[in-house]
């Protein structure tokens, strides 16, 4: 048994903008330590329902504490939530990234802080650890990860730091090693920030496939979500945020048809309503929340078009 816990951000704005209705089935992707879905069943009608996904074992370990009829969870990336039946869920909940377990323990090899084996997977039972992966990619694909998802200027010099080291003394196995590498390769420091915050993240991303499966996971809201059904998503960096502001903004669009250029518009999917940060009392109390944007959205009446090309698997 660990001693990692995770305090969860914007608990109760989340749970206040995502319940319409006490009786509806709702979708927590991302259980974590189950913050928000234990808020949200306290909410729910006994007639409510809680489907949840991690793909964490250890989160899954948590949530079979919940000893609740209404309450289910999936050990399954959040991209699958789109298999739901259609128009099933009344509202949709993503708080992205990693939990404070996952990065404060050093055997998950999230972090720079503390030494561990390299491995950065959310679900360690599947896919390529961060190790393996740069044990094996090459120089401009691990420049292109780290300058696309790290937004790192100095990602071409830690790749080749990287390819060299591999070739010299054999692949990187630990956190320690690829900070130590990445500190050296980065000439010039951000003020507050460890040099290697930016590789870490971008490795990171990479490896847990996040932006692609937050992608399909949006997609996939909009198939399963009923009208008037909410999605409320947590980000906590810009490249996420960035992501979830332009499908809600490009689904709240009216279309023209260029074609038929005084038609009606084709009736939008969602309604923007809200984008909340944290106050100043929960930053205090909580440093990790100082990033954390939400954003909030209604699933409108309009149907689906027939050639909408959602995330469904
Ligand atoms: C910030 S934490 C959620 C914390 C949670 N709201 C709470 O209050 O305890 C994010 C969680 O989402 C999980 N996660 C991230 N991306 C995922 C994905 N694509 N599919 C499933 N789970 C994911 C992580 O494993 C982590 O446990």
């Amino acid at each position: 048994m660990n001693t990692w816990t995770h305090t969860t951000v914007l608990l109760n704005e989340a749970i206040d903008a995502l319940i319409t209705r006490a009786d509806g089935l709702y979708v927590d992707a991302t259980f974590g330590r189950g913050g928000h879905s234990r808020a949200l069943l306290a909410q729910l009608g006994a007639a409510g329902r809680l489907l949840a996904f991690d793909k964490d074992p250890e989160a899954l370990a948590e949530a079979a504490q919940i000893r609740d009829e209404r309450f289910s969870i999936r050990h399954q990336g959040f991209a699958a939530l789109g298999e739901l039946p259609p128009a099933s869920v009344t509202g949709v909940l993503m708080d992205l990234g990693i939990s404070s377990p996952q990065i404060d323990n050093p055997e998950r090899g999230f972090s720079f802080r503390a030494d561990g084996p390299l491995d950065m997977r959310m679900d360690p039972t599947r896919g390529q650890s961060a190790a393996e992966w740069l044990a094996v990619a090459d120089q401009r694909q691990i420049a292109e990860v780290i300058r696309d998802y790290g937004e790192e200027r100095f990602a071409v010099p830690i790749a080749k730091a990287i390819v060299a080291r591999r070739q010299e003394r054999g692949p990187l196995a630990s956190t320690a090693e690829l900070a130590e590498l990445v500190a050296g390769a980065v000439k010039t420091r951000e003020p507050g920030q460890n040099p290697a915050t930016r590789t870490f993240q971008a490795v990171r991303i990479f490896v847990n496939g996040e932006l692609e499966e937050l992608q399909q996971a949006l997609e996939g809201s909009l198939h399963v979500l009923q009208p008037g059904g909410r999605l409320v998503v947590i980000s906590f960096h810009s490249l996420e945020d960035r992501i979830v502001k332009q499908f809600i903004a490009r689904h709240s669009r009216a279309v023209v048809d260029r074609r038929a250029p005084f038609a009606e518009p084709a009736p939008t999917l969602l309604r923007a309503l809200a984008r909340v940060r944290p106050g100043e009392a929960e930053v205090a109390a909580n440093p990790r929340a100082r990033s954390a944007i939400m954003r909030v959205a209604e699933r409108t009446q309009a149907p689906l078009p027939a050639n909408h090309r959602g995330g469904r698997a």
